[in-house]
């Protein structure tokens, strides 16, 4: 049976903007797939995963490391192995952790958020984590860990931020854990060794299929205790795989050959963010454009007609929220994509 096609919108898709999760794996992934050696991963005898896991624990210089399904698996066996039921995390209140996760730390943990407000530049105040840490009481849950996210919708945090988010939280007996998804699109724009960003940081999410290009994964890293517990969190979720290697092949082939090319889309993103800019009725925070992501404000009412104009015309958008659409740029969005999507968006105001 040929379903290549069954699934997909009657009209072709010429432009993909909606996420850096939207890419496909090239020949050279694919390949790498196919002749990965396997075992099975639920007994630890996968060679490929195995090889993985070292990988990128000695990147991040941590102990241990874990193969798991996704970025939302990742941070929830990270929640559930530093907390138990009736602690707290402390987080941001635009953090994926606490709005995209379907709340998963409270609803099978027990645990419970404590946001803190997100800041223009992705971080949280230090002011605030100090207030919001409980004291010793029977009456409020126990503070038991700070959730840190970089990229944040593209921003990047440095060492130094980070640091002194960190070691708030650690001088106040938290565990700290980073949701790393995107943290190789800052490594690349800070242009530093991986290992420096997360020093200060407990455990770290990083996700393969985002930037990275692989069609699944994420690695958790941490010390080996603790990713002893997160083993038998992943397990309980159902998340042990078999022959996961195939898809660790993919994980090893990106580390290799995706970290560096994301440069390319963090220039493609200035590059569009400047050509949007020249539209008078679009908004965008130059500024802002600091990875692989671009915000763009409209006039009230205008945007769901944008959207609907854009797709009609194969271009697809990410979400969007207050007159603000999301663009993503990644591995298979090139120059003349996103001079394509500006030609476009031109001829939508004309
Ligand atoms: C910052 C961040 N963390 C975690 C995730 C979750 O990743 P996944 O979709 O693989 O569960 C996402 C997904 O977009 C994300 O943007």
């Amino acid at each position: 049976m040929n379903y290549a096609n069954r699934d997909r919108q009657n009209f072709k898709t010429r432009v993909d903007l909606r996420s850096d999760t939207v890419t496909q794996p090239c020949e050279g992934m694919k390949n790498a797939m196919m002749s990965a050696p396997l075992g099975d991963d639920v007994y630890g005898d996968d060679p490929s995963v195995n090889f993985l896991e070292e990988k990128v624990a000695k990147l991040f210089n941590k102990e241990a490391a874990l193969l798991v399904s996704s970025g939302t698996q990742s941070n929830l066996c990270a929640m559930l192995s530093h907390c138990q039921r009736g602690e707290e995390i402390l987080t941001g209140d635009h953090y994926h952790v606490f709005v995209d996760e379907a709340g998963g730390a409270s609803v099978l943990g027990g645990v419970m958020f404590a946001p803190l407000a997100t800041q223009d530049n992705g971080a949280v105040l230090i002011e605030e984590i100090k207030e919001k840490i409980k004291p010793d009481n029977e009456h409020y849950p126990i503070s038991r860990m700070l959730s840190l996210e970089n990229t944040h919708q593209g921003n990047v945090l440095n060492v130094n931020e980070i640091k002194k988010m960190a070691n708030c939280g650690k001088d106040n007996g938290l565990s700290i854990h980073l949701d790393g998804a995107r943290i190789m699109n800052a490594i690349t724009k800070l242009r530093i060794e991986p290992k420096k960003i997360v020093e200060s940081i407990d455990s770290v999410s990083l996700c393969l299929s985002k930037g990275l290009g692989t069609p699944a994964g994420s690695v958790l890293s941490g010390s080996k205790d603790f990713i002893k517990r997160a083993r038998r969190i992943r397990k309980l979720l159902g998340g042990g795989l078999r022959q996961a290697g195939i898809l660790a092949a993919a994980g090893i082939y990106a580390l290799d050959n995706n970290v560096e090319r994301m440069a390319d889309d963090h220039r493609n993103a200035i590059r569009l963010a400047e050509q949007l800019n020249d539209i008078s009725r679009i908004k965008v925070d130059l500024d802002k454009v600091q990875t692989n992501m671009v915000f763009i404000e409209f006039e009230n009412g205008i945007a769901p007609k944008f959207r609907n104009f854009m797709e009609q015309k194969g271009i697809l958008l990410g979400a969007d929220w207050n007159n603000v659409i999301r663009l993503v740029t990644h591995l298979n969005c090139q120059k003349a994509d996103v001079d394509l999507f500006a030609s476009e968006a031109k001829s939508f105001f004309e």
